[in-house]
């Protein structure tokens, strides 16, 4: 069984091939209608979604698959008590592959310890968004041509935007690749994701505002400041309108520039930037239906195993409160070593 928890568990080629086949499938998709006929996709969602959700259920319909799942827990048994490994267990053996969405860091890698078929993380908490990752890809495929050689800007909530982390984690396994970090201080990349871009051979540079970037940029990632993920409403408030692209500030940027969003936007891009061609975040959710396709598609044709890193060291406790082994207290204790020897969580990656 192959799970998708985080892009590491595809190499570079796999990769590549799932992007290329989305965009043949996107090409061509009569040819794949009805190729999963028989099979059914469990769309798990604890946390709420529009494209993920959607656009999950879209491509295994297009396959010729089946759904089920929830898209919110009160109505399901979460409401009574049960617990993550219960529901995932029993509902691994309904489905033949499951998406999960979750609000704990580390839960799809959790679930994935306990079904009976293949997980796809479809978003843990401020973790990890590898789906929206391929999306991201496949979009840039189409955009670009290419996946390597880009200055990429990424704005806003970076500390909890995971769909952020997991697009730099799979942009630098390509040569020549740039990001520039844009946001304020208080929602900085984590260390744990500058120590991954400094360990591989792409660059990054922290700049604070929008106009000092956006003439270096070939690719401008805009992100929403994640209000579920504060602590308090202030410290929410603070941050929510730092950065706002409008068409005054598209003026300073490139005529080729790419402006990716993983949606839902907020404020922090003005409605009139949608008519400018360079803004490509519409085409870019249509893509994911594709990226998805592709995915399932890759995944129900591997019999390779996925696995844990680390090992069991059952009276330590990962320092991140948010982290899915806070509250499923039975989980086993993993932790594993990263290059500087810094013990680090296998669920939620936090550093100690
Ligand atoms: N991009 C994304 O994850 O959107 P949803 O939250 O609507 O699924």
């Amino acid at each position: 069984m192959k799970h998708l928890i985080d892009l590491d568990d595809f190499s570079i080629q796999e990769l590549d091939q799932i992007v290329h086949k989305a965009v043949e499938i996107e090409a061509h998709p009569e040819a794949y209608y009805g190729k999963l006929s028989g099979k059914i996709l469990g769309t798990l969602f604890y946390e709420p979604s529009t494209r993920t959700q959607m656009s999950f259920q879209t491509a295994m319909l297009k396959l010729g698959g089946q759904i089920i799942g929830f898209d919110n827990p009160q109505t399901s048994s979460v409401s009574k008590g049960e617990n993550l490994k219960d529901t995932v267990k029993v509902i691994s053996n309904y489905a033949d592959v499951i998406a999960i969405r979750h609000p704990s860091e580390g839960a799809a890698k959790a679930a994935s310890l306990v079904a009976e078929c293949p997980i796809i993380n479809a978003g843990d908490g401020g973790h990890l968004h590898p789906t929206q990752t391929l999306t991201d890809l496949v979009t840039l495929m189409h955009e670009k041509g290419h996946l390597d050689h880009l200055t990429i800007g990424l704005c806003g909530d970076l500390k909890f935007g995971r769909t952020v982390h997991s697009l730099i984690k799979a942009m630098i396994h390509y040569p020549g690749n740039k990001f520039i970090l844009i946001s304020t201080k208080e929602l900085t990349i984590p260390d744990y994701m500058k120590k991954i871009i400094l360990n591989s051979n792409c660059e990054y540079e922290e700049i604070s505002t929008l106009e000092e970037a956006l003439p270096k940029l070939d690719v401008l990632y805009m992100t929403r400041i994640q209000r579920e993920r504060f602590e308090s409403k202030e410290e929410y408030l603070k941050q929510k309108d730092v950065y706002r692209l409008d068409t005054q500030k598209m003026r300073l940027a490139p005529e080729d520039l790419c402006i990716l969003h993983p949606l839902p936007r907020v404020d922090e891009i003005e409605i009139a930037v949608d008519d400018d061609p360079r803004a490509v975040y519409f085409k870019q959710a249509n893509h994911g239906v594709y990226a998805r396709m592709s995915l399932i598609l890759h995944i129900l044709e591997q019999n390779t195993q996925t696995s844990i890193k680390g090992e069991i060291y059952p009276e330590k406790i990962c320092s991140n409160s948010r982290c899915i082994t806070q509250s499923e207290t039975y989980l086993k204790r993993y932790f594993y070593r990263d290059k500087d020897g810094v013990m680090c969580c296998s669920y939620c990656d936090a550093h100690e």
